[in-house]
Parts: structure tokens; sequence; C-alpha cells
């Protein structure tokens, strides 16, 4: 049997970094400490059935929704890593109303971290794929003092790096830094991220959709007759398509990125805007998925354009293979949303 090279996780950040002649490896630290707190989370994730650790608790998160003791620990321990260490000068969650506040150790870091700790967790008490979803910026205010807003509120092509973490079947650290997007299995037996999807591409076209269809009622005539045209019969365009929908945004992401396809989760009656978050869920798969060859929009503009307003400002998303994402924009400017 031939034996691969293994590559682990901080290996492959160290190769990446020497792409920047004058890096100080303080980038390539927030990286290490992410797959850091991916590592926590999962022995907590893989035993979560097994502790008291489950359950709705009375608190609600920022957007009014219930949050589950996983998300608040998984964003203490995302905090945590990245609190105190001199680099980070701005955090944000999708668990936290503003900005994380950090100590005075953190005013002369350089780099703003935002991040959705615990994505799908609506699925965690049935033991379904949910995920980590995170992005790194630069910061614009002046170092030397505390961060402000518009360290956070930065349109997602200023990113410089962007990733998720699935804990599904095995644990996957999925990150870009510009040069590609690049996966990691979880090892357990030795505590490694070891590469298993170098240079990962979405397929030009594939045959999946992703969409809450029980929003039927109130998607707009172009969605309604861009899946509808999906469920149609028609060999040369690979119809119908088939509809998979997790419900946990990184793994029903993750899915479609391996084998093709689109997600969408558009505006709505209800929710104008949608549900999904820009800073913390669109922006940073928007960056992957372009990076792998792909394609995000808000169905009008370019998500990685958008310039967002508030930190838990939301987005239509459609995002996925090129050819899907274009085929649903030819439908939806047919028949604005
Ligand atoms: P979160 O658990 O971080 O609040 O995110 C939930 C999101 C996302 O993961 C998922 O794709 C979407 O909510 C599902 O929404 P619907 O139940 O409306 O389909
Ligand atoms: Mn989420
Ligand atoms: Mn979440």
């Amino acid at each position: 049997m031939k034996f691969q090279s293994i590559i682990t996780i901080d290996r492959h950040f160290i190769e990446q970094e020497k792409r920047f002649p004058y890096a100080t490896g303080e980038f390539t630290k927030i990286l290490y400490n992410l797959s850091l707190a991916a590592k926590i989370v999962t022995r907590d994730v893989r035993k979560a059935g097994l502790v008291d650790i489950l359950g709705i608790t009375s608190e609600s998160n920022s957007s009014g929704e219930v949050q589950k003791k996983l998300d608040m620990y998984a964003n203490d321990v995302f905090v945590s890593v990245m609190n105190h260490d001199g680099i980070v000068c701005a955090l944000a969650s999708e668990e936290n109303d503003g900005l994380i506040e950090l100590d005075e150790s953190s005013w002369g870091g350089r780099y703003v971290v935002v991040f959705d700790p615990l994505d799908g967790s609506s699925n965690i008490d049935a033991n379904v794929s949910i995920g980590t979803i995170f992005s790194i910026y630069k910061r614009v205010s002046p170092a030397g003092k505390a961060s402000e807003l518009r360290d956070v509120l930065q349109p997602g092509y200023k990113q410089i790096g962007a990733g998720y973490v699935i804990y599904g079947s095995s644990t996957m650290f999925v990150y870009t830094t510009g040069n590609g997007v690049h996966g990691f299995t979880y090892d357990p037996s030795c505590g490694e991220f070891l590469l298993s999807h170098p240079n990962m591409k979405t397929p030009a076209r594939g045959s999946l959709y992703s969409i809450n269809e029980g929003n039927w009622v109130s998607f707009s005539d172009g969605i309604k007759s861009y899946i509808s045209w999906l469920k149609e019969t028609d060999k040369p365009t690979g119809r119908p398509y088939s509809s998979r929908y997790i419900g946990s945004l990184v793994a029903d992401f993750h899915r479609n990125l391996l084998y093709g396809g689109i997600y969408i989760y558009p505006g709505t009656e209800k929710a104008p805007q949608g549900k999904l978050r820009l800073l913390y869920e669109c922006n940073p798969l928007a960056m992957i998925i372009e990076q792998a060859g792909g394609k995000a929009t808000n169905g009008t503009r370019r998500i990685l354009d958008l310039v967002p307003k508030e930190l838990h400002e939301r987005s239509p998303l459609f995002i996925g293979s090129p050819e899907n994402v274009d085929k649903a924009m030819e439908f939806l400017n047919q028949s604005p949303a």
C-alpha cells in the first residue's frame, strides 16, 4: 500500500504563510488558535449526548432565537482562545449583541475575527451535523486603542481568511487564505487535523438543490419558477435535480461544495432579508465558494461586495456551483424577487 505524505494543519498554515515574505506569524497564530478551538468543541460535541450539556436554556441570542448550551459553550471556547493573545483586536459572534469585550492586551492587535460558533444548533439534539463558521479581516482603525465597529463592518471582499468546521461523521476544518480551499480531517487518535482535501474545487454544475421548501408560499415568483424548473424532466440538463436539505448551513454547504449544486436561503415575506447573517454565515462561505470556483449572490449582487451596516445584518443567499447560480439568477431577473 502506498503511504501518502502526512500534512498536519499547522504545517499547512506555515507553508501558506511563506507566500508573504514579511509575515510575522500572527495571522498563522489565529488559524492555529481556531483549529485548537475546533478540537476542543469536537471533544464536547462528541460527548454531547453523554453529559448534561444538551437542552434549551432560557436565554436567547441577539436575534431572539433560543440558544442551546452547546452554542454558548462553543462561543466561550472560541472567545477564550482568541482573547489575551494580543493579536486579535476585535471579535464579533452571532451569539453576542455587540462587539465582544476584550481586555487592553488586545489594543495592539491587527486582526479582526467574526464567527458563528455553532451553526445548525437546532440539530444538536438529533445527532445531525453542525458546524462553526469564521472569517478574518485586517483592522482598519488605528492600533493602540480599543477597536471600533468599523473594524468589523467591512465588506466580504476584504476578508483575508475564512473557513468552517463541520462536526459530522468526522470533524473537518476547511479554510482559505485566498490561495485555494483546503480541507483537513481530524484524526482523534493523534489529535491532529490532517490534510485530506487539498485545493478543493466545486463542480461547474451539480444536480443538488437545497432550500427550505416549507417556505414555498412566501417565495418570489422568480424562485418558485426556478424550483419548478429544477423538478422538470430533461436529460441534457440533468433534471430533475435532487433535493437535499439538512438545516445546518455548514453541512448543506459542505455537501454541495463537494458534489455540486446550489444552496438557497431567499428573502421571504416574513423575513425579506432571509435568515442568514451576512457577517457570520454568508461572507465566509462566499469567500470559500469563490476560491473553490463557485459563486455567491444575494439575488442581485455578489455577496462579497455588500457593505454591512450592522453586526447582525441578514442577507438572502444563493451559493454554489457557478452554472447553477447563474441559472437561478436568470430566473430571478425574469421575475424580480
Ligand atoms: P444557527 O444554528 O447558527 O442559528 O443557524 C441556523 C441556520 C442555518 O444553519 C440553517 O441553514 C438555517 O438556519 C435553517 O433555517 P430553516 O430552519 O429556516 O430552514
Ligand atoms: Mn448559523
Ligand atoms: Mn449559530
